[in-house]
């Protein structure tokens, strides 16, 4: 049984007094007993005023990027070292924002992967369609690719411990969901592109989120898909009552 993996994109909101405040409710109002891994991503400034927030409690850090240069000069960036060393578990790699908007590309993914990977943080690869891709049939062609090529030269045993983020472009901060047999079937195609790229066996370990206008009233629907295995969350993440209700999905029918 893949753990359920819910991951708070904060993207860039909050400053550290509002990233700690929000991450200490998280804390105080999530049960763990719901099961569910959860993860913070807030802005790099405010890593520490979260890590301090969730200290002790079962909630990890992540960061929203990285690069895969250890350190040198490479002005403006952070490398995996330094994020183990700011507490984070995980970081959020290839986000179709920063495609969109910093040119980021399958190769510069496949290094972060890589370099994440050696730092034992755990990397949330994000893929995904534009809209005008999916209206021209083009889902698999491109979802395949940035699989492909994003993950190029890893070893089965470091493929397991990837976590897949399938974002279909349109879907983010639309208020446009894909349903959840849309979002299913996409999942099934990126576990079968796992599978040759790694064994059966760890492809059906690893963990596809989705994510897109994910919120307390389409998560359930969502989370019972049999390939979803979590959500990435944008804009239901940066309030924790709304946050909170999506962590815990498997105990209310709250809409
Ligand atoms: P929204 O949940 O705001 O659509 O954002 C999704 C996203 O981009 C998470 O990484």
């Amino acid at each position: 049984m893949r753990k359920k993996i819910i991951a708070g994109n904060w993207k860039l909101n909050k400053n550290r007094a509002e990233a700690a405040a929000l991450a200490k409710s998280i804390v105080a109002m999530y049960r763990p007993e719901a099961g569910v891994e959860v993860v913070l991503c807030p802005v790099f400034t405010a890593l520490e005023s979260v890590r301090q927030a969730i200290d002790k409690s079962v909630v990890r850090l992540g960061a929203q990027d990285c690069y895969w240069e250890e350190q040198g000069a490479f002005t403006g960036e952070v490398s995996c070292s330094l994020l183990k060393d700011a507490g984070c578990d995980y970081v959020i790699i290839g986000h179709s924002e920063r495609r969109q908007f910093f040119g980021e590309n399958d190769l510069a993914i496949n290094k972060k992967v890589q370099a994440a990977l050696k730092q034992n943080i755990t990397p949330i690869v994000c893929v995904g369609e534009t809209l005008q891709e999916r209206e021209a049939d083009r889902v698999e062609e491109v979802v395949g690719t940035q699989l492909r090529v994003g993950l190029q030269s890893l070893s089965a045993e470091q493929l397991e411990k990837v976590v897949i983020a399938y974002e279909p472009v349109w879907a983010i901060g639309t208020g446009k969901t894909a349903t959840p047999e849309q979002a299913q079937a996409v999942h099934a195609f990126i576990r079968k592109i796992l599978t040759e790229l790694s064994v059966p066996a760890a492809a059906e370990k690893i963990r596809i989120q989705y994510g897109g206008s994910v919120n307390p009233g389409n998560v359930k629907a969502l989370m019972s898909q049999p390939d979803i295995d979590g959500a990435l969350v944008g804009g239901a993440s940066l309030k924790a009552e709304s946050f909170i209700d999506l962590l815990h999905f498997q105990e209310s029918a709250r809409v």
